[in-house]
């Protein structure tokens, strides 16, 4: 019905707006966003579900928090009576865009903006503008969404999008845009799956360029690891953000430490000669710590920092058998032992991402190019 109307209605509009816009036609690979993207918010607003369904496909591809916009008033049908309510939403908003007034309330939403590298929005399209209360949440915070890297979706009976996306530049006047919005209408609804795969392949996401870290303890002595920017490397770091993990290791073969992990990581498998300090994972679901060296088919997860072979034997208790390690990440309570605890610093802080921060919740930061563990 609707699809029916608008065709009818917008088809100028469409025909004109098609030519500028990411439809994504033809589409036939599976392509997958980039694996080292940046933390992401998903930000949407819903009225008849069809964005809502594109956000639960795109969650199938990209790890991202999920934040819906939802208007204060509930109930409405902005499709009532030929749209009537819709209609005047947008009409006083393109009376007077600068006008607070002319917004209509949503309920308040609390998103920690500098947790996050990409925000991803997506919108219905309202009389070729973006839906209402989608712009009354980038009134409210366009202006906290400055520098970061931004994408948009619009979803359409059949309108082209180019005002909506004219919409997103002046709400977010500051956004760093990640490229073409994608444009998902009901003739390409059926193909979203595919539509946001090649889409989000192409849109210049804020990947994490940071070198993940872990720690293990034997016996109550740490010792850092540098992780591999590998598949399986990002599980166990994510893995690790969840909890410490303890694993029980024996000797095996005279160069090795090793057990099982107690999860299964995605291997990437390749025959290679791991050598003393390499951190491997074996047969999906073993860690294999190296005093000394051997030619296998492994993954590997990344290497003990700065000991040589010797130290290495005495960390990793080589010769023995159920040799207790604990796999933790920095931010550990276990492994804040060497941090100190600041309070009223006035220097220059930064976050473990190296952007420099007002607020320090609790989390470990630097200062004076020193790590330092908040306490509030
Ligand atoms: C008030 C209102 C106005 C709309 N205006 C248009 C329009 O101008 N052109 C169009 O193609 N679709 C229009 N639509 C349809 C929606 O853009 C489309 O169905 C979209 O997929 C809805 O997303 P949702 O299901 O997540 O709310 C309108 C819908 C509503 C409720």
């Amino acid at each position: 019905m609707i699809q029916t109307f608008f065709r009818r209605c917008m088809a100028l509009v469409t025909l004109l707006a098609a030519a500028s816009c990411s439809e994504g036609e033809g589409i036939e690979a599976k392509a997958q966003a980039p694996a080292s993207m940046g933390k992401t918010l998903v930000v949407y607003y819903s009225f008849t579900n069809n964005v809502r369904t594109i956000v639960g496909e795109m969650t199938k591809q990209v790890s991202a928090d999920v934040v819906e916009v939802q208007p204060a008033e509930e109930g409405l049908d902005y499709a009532a009576n030929n749209y009537e309510i819709g209609s005047s939403l947008i009409a006083a908003i393109r009376n007077h865009p600068e006008d607070a007034e002319s917004y209509p309330s949503i309920k308040p939403v609390d998103i920690d903006f500098q947790k996050y590298d990409n925000i991803i929005v997506c919108t219905p399209l309202w009389w070729s503008q973006m839906a209402a209360p989608m712009q009354s949440f980038l009134f409210q915070n366009g202006q906290k969404m400055a520098g970061k890297h931004v994408a948009l979706i619009v979803s359409s009976a059949s309108s082209g999008i180019s005002s909506t996306v004219a919409d997103a530049k002046r709400l977010i006047p500051e956004a760093v845009w990640t490229g073409d919005a994608l444009w998902i209408n009901d003739r390409k609804r059926s193909q979203t799956p595919t539509l946001l795969a090649e889409w989000l392949a192409s849109q210049t996401f804020q990947t994490v360029t940071e070198t993940m870290k872990m720690n293990i303890t034997i016996d109550g002595q740490t010792q850092s690891v540098t992780l591999e920017s590998n598949q399986a490397a990002r599980e166990l770091h994510e893995k690790l953000q969840e909890g410490p993990v303890t694993v029980t290791l024996n000797t095996s073969g005279g160069f090795e430490i090793w057990g099982a992990l107690g999860f299964s990581l995605t291997s990437s498998d390749e025959r290679i000669t791991a050598g003393p300090g390499d951190v491997i994972l074996y047969d999906d679901s073993n860690i294999c710590l190296l005093y000394g060296s051997n030619t296998w088919s492994y993954t590997r997860l990344g290497k003990i920092d700065g000991l040589d072979e010797s130290q290495l034997r005495n960390f990793l208790k080589a010769g023995e058998r159920n040799i207790v390690a604990v796999l933790s990440l920095t931010s550990d309570a276990t492994a804040l032992n060497d941090l100190k605890v600041a309070k009223d610093s006035k220097d220059l802080i930064f976050n473990m991402k190296g952007q420099q921060v007002e607020q320090t919740p609790k989390g470990i930061y630097v200062t004076k190019g020193k790590k330092v563990a908040y306490n509030k």
